[in-house]
């Protein structure tokens, strides 16, 4: 077998893919790991554009290939430069969708493509398709339409443009419409049907319909699940690119997209003790509000800057909860300051980190990095739990859900089951947030209201550099 320099092209993209795959595991080689994986991919690109050969011709429309290349990474750059952190799993869904889109297109092409030659003979038969080619172009059009137009509705809920949307009889509706869609196809795919562009047009349609009906009912706080779906169908569909193409690269970076999007889909659903199933068909977050049956009453109380300062400084232990009020207020570096400034003082000091913190896999990892923040210092849900008893202070900054009691002790809560960073364990804990307003998941929240609880109120990154310049005179 002859290799070929494009195939080197592609073994490097694909070996380079899966090293920055790995190196993104660990927030200190994640940076590094990310520029591999894009190095490699831009070496089988250029590798495709330049040394691709079909029947001995290279490829055309070189102007076209360029000026789209100029555009999507200009576009793409300063979209993620200019991206706000808290606004990145919106960025992702409709980066997402784009690649949803390509997929399908490839898949629109190429079933047009066969129209045009079984035009040409006016014989389908001496087309030559496989059976295998048909099921792949179908399962690329229908995967990659509907994370497409999922994808685009979950950035709209994201970004706040378009709300929960849901009528009566919507599952059976997707389900008929899903069935729908699969016995067109198969009907197509076993008659070998290139005469008739327009059932293939309908199941591309109804796929991009089933996209928008699929996401709309799904509520808020479950939309990062839903992302990480989607992106692992955009994965599949990309993978099925590679099939019709014949390319290593796209099947091996489709497939390892395909994988690392179930695998953060069960993770996700697992850290909130949910089933995929109940996530796709069970609103949380929407109306969540009105769900719980035990109304959250009661005094809380309000501790001024100096005795938390008082408080703190005189602890030995002190565990920091980060939320995503940490991530609005962009108070991640006086935090660390704050950690600094406690540990000069001899107390012992580490965050503790819920897995779904914040408004994104890893927000919170993320935000503490970009502070400079020792990762040694990071203590896992199950690790912080065991520690929390053993506490003096807990200081939960801007997070609300992540400590919600309800979700250990109110079976009619909504976040009911989701596993919980325990802090009422603790000896004492002083809540910094700007109100009583509930958080992501739209319910009250009892640890506030508890003796050992003293509420902190201020934007987190004001009522931090208080904290610390009163600590500095304690
Ligand atoms: P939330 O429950 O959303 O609570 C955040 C709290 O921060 C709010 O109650 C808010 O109260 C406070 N806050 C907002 N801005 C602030 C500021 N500038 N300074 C101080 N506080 C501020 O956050 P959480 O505890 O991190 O929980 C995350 C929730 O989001 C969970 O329900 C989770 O399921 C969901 N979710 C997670 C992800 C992932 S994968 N991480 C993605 C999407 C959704 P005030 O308004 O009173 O200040």
């Amino acid at each position: 077998m002859e290799i070929s320099l494009l195939s080197i092209c592609y073994l490097i993209g694909s070996v380079t893919f899966i090293i920055g795959l790995k190196m993104l595991s660990h927030p200190e080689t994640a940076r590094k790991g990310n520029l591999i994986a894009a190095g490699g991919m831009s070496l089988a690109i250029f590798g495709t554009i330049f040394l691709y050969k079909d029947g001995g011709e290279g490829l055309h429309n070189y102007g076209w290939i360029f000026a789209a290349l100029v555009i999507g990474t200009l576009v793409g750059t300063v979209a993620a430069k200019k991206v706000k952190m808290t606004a990145m799993p919106e960025m992702v869904s409709l980066f997402n969708g784009m690649g949803g889109a390509c997929a399908a297109l490839i898949s629109v092409i190429e079933f047009q493509h066969y129209f045009r030659v079984s035009g040409i003979h006016g014989d389908q038969a001496t087309v030559g398709i496989a059976i295998g080619t048909l099921l792949t172009i179908f399962a690329g059009v229908i995967i990659g339409s509907i994370s497409f137009a999922g994808s685009i509705i979950a950035w709209g809920k994201l970004n706040g443009s378009i709300k929960d949307f849901s009528f009566k009889g919507q599952q059976i509706t997707n389900i008929v419409l899903f069935v729908g869609i699969l016995v067109v196809s198969g009907y197509l795919i076993t008659n070998i049907d290139f005469t008739n562009l327009y059932l293939f047009y309908f199941v591309l349609v109804a796929a991009l319909v089933y996209g928008v009906l699929f996401v709309l009912p799904i509520g808020g706080a479950d939309m990062p699940v839903v992302i990480s779906l989607l992106n692992s169908f955009t994965g599949v569909a990309a993978a099925c690119g590679g099939f019709l193409y014949n390319n290593q690269v796209m099947l091996t970076g489709g497939i390892l997209v395909g994988a690392a999007g179930t695998l953060l889909t069960i993770l996700m659903c697992k850290a909130m003790n949910r089933s995929l199933l109940n996530v796709l068909i069970g609103s949380f977050g929407g109306n969540a509000a009105g769900n719980s049956q035990q109304a959250v009453q009661g005094n809380f109380k309000e501790i001024s800057v100096s005795d938390a300062a008082v408080c703190m400084a005189y602890a030995h232990k002190v565990i920091i909860v980060p939320g995503y009020g940490l991530a609005v207020a962009q108070a991640q570096h006086v935090c660390h300051e704050l950690e600094k400034l406690l540990t000069d003082k001899g107390v012992e000091v580490s965050y503790a980190i819920h897995p779904v913190a914040g408004r994104m896999p890893g927000h919170m990892n993320v935000l503490l990095a970009e502070a400079d923040v020792n990762y040694d210092k990071l203590q896992e849900m199950e690790q912080a739990n065991d520690q929390f008893k053993n506490t003096d202070v807990v200081l939960v900054l801007g997070a609300n859900d992540v400590v919600n009691p309800a979700a250990k002790n109110d079976p009619a809560s909504p976040i009911y089951g989701m596993p919980i960073l325990e802090v009422e364990l603790a000896k004492t804990v002083i809540v910094n947030k700007r109100s009583m307003k509930p958080g992501y998941a739209g319910i009250e929240n009892a640890l506030f209201f508890q003796p050992k609880t003293s509420m902190l109120f201020g934007d987190a990154k004001a009522a931090l550099q208080k904290l610390v310049a009163e600590i500095k005179t304690v």
